[in-house]
């Protein structure tokens, strides 16, 4: 199997992490977990999984043939938190894309390298995601979006159709989306909001019916 290291640690990194390891329990050999890149958390290990070295060792990691997935995201700050991915120059056929094998997936979807679709997700078809994206547990994706890199999709949230969401976009945990909407890029949509109007860029909508909240930094 190829060898996978994520980028994060306790949260969307472990809960992944663990995702994979289960799915290998399941009979999935595409790839296995590795272990951590971590340069914060000053440990060796998190819950019992080696963190193998930080940022200054991806070169390494790249020539020694390892895939990586990415989950080091901030609401604010996202564009920098990518522009920093981005510069660690990894090749895109380096990038793993892991679908956990309780997830629906229609034939058509397309996925680039580098996305996470966890358990218990549906993603209708004609839906199209660009790289580094991340759909959380039990998320509902409806049909023909058009998702961009880097896009992270929470645990609970319902995505309707014909939707096009820009780059590095965050939707909280059990939001929803009306379809026909835009969404721009570095935004986000605040827990259990109902999004019925357009969103810019660098925006932080909220509430049932989401309203404008504050800028995005
Ligand atoms: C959108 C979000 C980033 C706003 O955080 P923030 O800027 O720190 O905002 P605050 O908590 O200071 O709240 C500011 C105002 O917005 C309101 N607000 C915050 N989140 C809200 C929500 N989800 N729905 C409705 N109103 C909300 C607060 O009540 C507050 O209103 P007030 O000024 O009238 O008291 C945050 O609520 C959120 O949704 N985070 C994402 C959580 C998530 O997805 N977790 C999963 C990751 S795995």
């Amino acid at each position: 199997m190829k060898k996978v290291l994520i980028f994060g640690g306790l949260g969307n990194a472990s809960v992944i992490a663990n995702a994979m390891i289960d799915a290998n329990m399941r009979g999935y050999t595409a790839y296995e977990f590795d272990g951590y890149i971590n340069d914060r958390d000053d440990c060796d290990e998190i819950e019992g999984y080696k963190v193998r070295g930080g940022l200054k060792d991806v070169k390494k990691f790249i020539k020694e043939g390892y895939y990586f997935i990415n989950t080091i995201y901030k609401i604010d700050g996202q564009k920098e938190r990518i522009e920093l991915f981005d510069s660690l120059l990894i090749p895109e056929e380096r990038l793993a894309t892991f679908v956990h094998p309780t997830a629906y997936v229609a034939p058509n979807v397309e996925l680039a390298p580098g996305c996470v679709i966890m358990p218990n997700v549906s993603v209708s078809p004609g839906t199209k995601f660009g790289k580094c994206c991340r759909v959380m547990v039990g998320a509902t994706i409806g049909h023909n979006n058009i998702i961009g890199s880097h896009t992270f999709i929470a645990a609970g949230s319902c995505v309707g159709a014909y939707l096009k969401i820009g780059e590095g976009v965050h939707i909280s945990l059990n939001a929803t989306i009306r379809e026909f909407l835009t969404i721009g890029n570095y935004s986000t949509l605040a827990m259990g909001s109902v999004l019925l109007k357009d969103v810019g860029e660098f925006e932080v909508w909220a509430g049932n019916p989401a309203k404008f909240l504050r800028k995005a930094l």
